[in-house]
């Protein structure tokens, strides 16, 4: 292995693209494989990871071939939600059938489309004794782990724990059709976004060095809303874009959710997270936003506030583009730019800590536990949106619970 760890992509897609723009950065870690369905998505991915420099990567014709080839120590599951399980079985089962070993397992948000799936995929990987990574990138960005450092190195240190932390991840709507189906997302917005916001606030009311688990969801209290993309113009236009199987007149998702988590602190203290998230917000493009607040302090962090603006005046014609930002919507006009994506939205900093756990270099900030963990308050939440009312954890039989959204019986 030569102290540098190789590693392989399920899914050539948006994701695995960003992923692979991120390895730029890390010193530890080479890509050297990718498998996706699509061998034009496999092939684009190898030509971006040779242009960048950043392994010697190649396209494999099953996930099983990638597990069994000895350059490859760690996989990235970057396929759709509904293809988790079978992507995690396949890599198992080449494990136990002493195809290949690994050393670790890393899989994108959301762990999977409800508790049940999770649980599974979590026990997947416990099986073959996987060391696990959850990757959640807005743990890792800089402006994040800079601000919560200061905050609490300076503000909490002298004058008592933050107690309310805010996030939000808005921009206007999926690049690709599953995202935008119930059943193969898991759910609408609340499931494909709200995993980021709700850690990201658990994660800001966490004294750094501490676990997560001393800060425990007690309560939560979901709301879900379908506020543009039911509207009969922008379903047609949906149906246009994205095909007829996206049809939100009949099977709408939620384009809307906000989420209020009560917390209890190993010090006795109740404290609160606000997350909300949208696929119905129109600006410049993607809007993250994060927010800590304790008795003498604040901190606030809106990624669209880059410090780098353009003005292109009518006279350009602008080609539509995501040069300027991730789900830019306009080309003309004072646009800001968000330089280095890949840092910016944390990937970069994300995979070099993961490269260096599944190293053995420094323990892993987020494993499959983490993931499970996320899963249970976005179900919860789910539930008690439907039910109108804030719900305590654990919630009763929530392993069994699908959203009304993956069933195709959600009517906002
Ligand atoms: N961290 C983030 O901010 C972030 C951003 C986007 C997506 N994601 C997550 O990453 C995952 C992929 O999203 P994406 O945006 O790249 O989606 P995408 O639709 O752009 O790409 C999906 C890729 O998976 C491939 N694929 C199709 N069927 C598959 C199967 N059965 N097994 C494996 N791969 C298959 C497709 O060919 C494609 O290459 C999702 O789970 C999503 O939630 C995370």
């Amino acid at each position: 292995m030569n102290g540098r760890l190789g590693v392989g992509f399920v899914g050539g897609g948006f994701i695995t693209r960003f992923h692979v723009q991120s390895f730029v950065g890390i010193r530890e870690a080479d890509v050297r494989g990718v498998w996706s369905p699509d061998a034009g998505n496999a092939e684009q991915v190898v030509r971006l990871a040779r242009d960048l420099d950043v392994g010697d990567c190649r396209a494999f014709r099953s996930i099983a071939d990638m597990v069994a080839d000895p350059a490859i120590d760690a996989i990235w599951i970057c396929g759709p939600n509904h293809a988790r399980i079978e992507n995690v079985e396949e890599i198992v089962q080449a494990i136990e059938s002493g195809r290949g070993t690994l050393r670790g397992l890393a899989c994108e948000k959301p762990l999977a489309r409800n508790l049940d799936e999770a649980i599974r995929v979590r026990d997947l990987a416990a099986r073959v004794g996987l060391q696990t990574a959850y990757l959640e990138d807005q743990l890792f960005t800089p402006h994040v782990e800079t601000g919560r450092s200061l905050l609490w190195a300076r503000g909490a240190a002298t004058t008592g724990r933050p107690y309310l932390a805010r996030a939000a991840e808005e921009h206007s709507g999926p690049h690709t059709p599953w995202f935008w189906q119930g059943d193969l997302q898991g759910g609408g917005v609340l499931n494909d976004m709200m995993c980021h916001s709700a850690l990201l606030v658990r994660h800001l009311l966490t004294r750094p060095g501490e676990s997560l688990s001393t800060v425990r969801p007690v309560k939560v209290t979901g709301k879900i809303a379908s506020l543009k993309w039911s509207r009969p113009a922008y379903a047609q236009r949906l149906r246009e874009t994205m095909g007829k199987e996206v049809d939100y007149e009949r099977r709408p998702s939620e384009d809307f959710a906000s989420l209020t988590i009560e917390f209890e602190t190993s010090d006795g203290e109740r404290v609160l997270g606000e997350a909300s998230t949208s696929w119905s917000y129109v600006g410049a493009g993607l809007r993250l936003s994060a927010e800590l607040l304790g008795p003498e302090y604040s901190m606030q962090w809106n990624s669209l506030d880059s410090g780098l603006r353009v003005f292109f005046s009518r006279a350009v014609q602008g080609r539509a583009g995501e040069d300027l930002v991730e789900k830019q919507n306009a080309e003309i006009g004072l646009m800001p730019v968000v330089p280095a994506e890949a840092v910016v939205y944390g990937y970069e900093a994300e995979n070099r800590h993961f490269a260096r756990a599944f190293l053995g270099k420094e323990p892993a900030r987020l494993t499959f536990d983490d993931g499970v963990g996320v899963v249970e308050v976005l179900m919860a939440a789910y539930q008690s949106a439907e039910e109108e009312r804030t719900l305590a954890l654990p919630v009763p039989d929530l392993q069994r619970f699908r959203p009304a959204v993956a069933r195709g019986a959600w009517r906002p």
